[in-house]
């Protein structure tokens, strides 16, 4: 089968012929459909895993993905063949992932049969950015009238916490270029501040001289989060999905520092998924690329300059 794949770690990913995976015990064969691009399947090829999965080479690239069961392995109760799901497939272990036009799953992943009102290539947006929005959110324990500044607020997981932040009735400073003002205004961001035009701390106070409850960054460095927390106000919030914070010199600041790690399940998925259908939630689409074109999305998204989710029609 075609499938976008690197043969060791550092590689530039390209488009193989690699086999057809069986399913093996509690897993599923997946037709993929779409699969959703993430900044973690750059980081792969980076092996950000190398230390903690023995993988098979070639790996083939994506986590997230939508599609059709197209069989089921021995022991499976939850899936059928014919059902559309989506969720989180990849196995490095196995090399398998969902940039190829079959994937496998395990039944007890965060796997889920897709919402009725959504489409392929928006479910395959979904699992990665949209669960992290919900964990960031949940754990920022937002009150009412809060003020909260999202760094990477034009991102794929940036995004989806705007939305979510403002529903919860928090005020919302989104970081976002001048041409992403608007949209970002439209998914529920009270104020932007541009972190093109440099000083973020600067545009914040300008606005909030006694500073603002809880930060929930994408993007900032170890020296970044450093300046951005003089912004907290005693008692706020400072959540990274990068890893930058130090939760002890931030306690010791009497700031909560949470480096957030990703947990998904079917539940949640699904969870997410009736906020979407309900309208709670938008998941915008930036671009959907072919499987061939999918190695210069990576590169491009490595770069920057992400406007949403990055979708490969497979
Ligand atoms: N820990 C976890 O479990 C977990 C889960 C999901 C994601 N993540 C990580 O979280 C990060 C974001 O993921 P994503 O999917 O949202 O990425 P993405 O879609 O690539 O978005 C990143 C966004 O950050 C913006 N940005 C870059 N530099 C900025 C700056 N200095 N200030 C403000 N915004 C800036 C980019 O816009 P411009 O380039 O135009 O500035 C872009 O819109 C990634 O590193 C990802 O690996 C971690």
């Amino acid at each position: 089968m075609r499938a976008i794949a690197v043969s060791e770690y550092g590689a530039t990913p390209s488009l193989m012929n690699v086999p057809r995976p069986e399913p093996g015990p509690g897993e599923i064969l997946v037709k993929v459909v779409a699969a959703g691009l993430n900044p973690f399947d750059w980081k792969v090829v980076d092996g950000i895993l190398k230390d903690t999965v023995e993988a098979s080479f070639p790996i083939v690239l994506g986590t997230d993905g939508a599609g059709v069961v197209e069989e089921v392995g021995p022991d499976v109760t939850r899936f059928r063949p014919g059902e559309q799901v989506f969720g989180g497939f990849q196995d490095l272990a196995r090399g398998t992932g969902t940039y190829a036009e079959y994937a496998i799953g395990r039944e007890d992943a965060p796997i889920a049969q897709m919402p009725e009102g959504l489409i392929y290539t928006q479910a395959a947006a979904v699992p990665t950015a949209s669960t992290t929005a919900f964990n960031l959110v949940r754990e920022a324990q937002l009150d009412e009238d809060q003020t909260v500044l999202v760094v990477g607020a034009t991102g794929g997981v940036g995004q989806a916490v705007v939305q979510l932040a403002a529903n919860q009735g928090a005020k919302v400073i989104a970081t976002a270029r001048e041409d992403m003002a608007e949209e970002m205004r439209g998914l529920g961001a009270a104020e932007i501040v541009d972190h093109a035009r440099g000083d973020l701390n600067g545009q914040v106070l300008a606005a909030h001289s006694d500073g603002i409850d809880t930060v929930i960054d994408m993007v900032s460095d170890k020296a970044g989060v450093e300046r951005l927390t003089t912004l907290l106000r005693p008692g706020g919030t400072y959540l990274s999905t990068i890893w930058s914070l130090n939760p002890d010199a931030l306690a010791a600041q009497e700031i909560r520092g949470v480096n957030l790690q990703n947990s998904s399940s079917t539940g949640l998925l699904e969870e997410v998924g009736d906020l979407i259908e309900a309208g709670k939630l938008k998941v915008r689409i930036h671009r959907e690329v072919s499987l061939e074109e999918a190695p210069a999305a990576l590169a491009r998204n490595r770069a920057g300059s992400s406007r949403g989710k990055t979708v490969i029609r497979v």
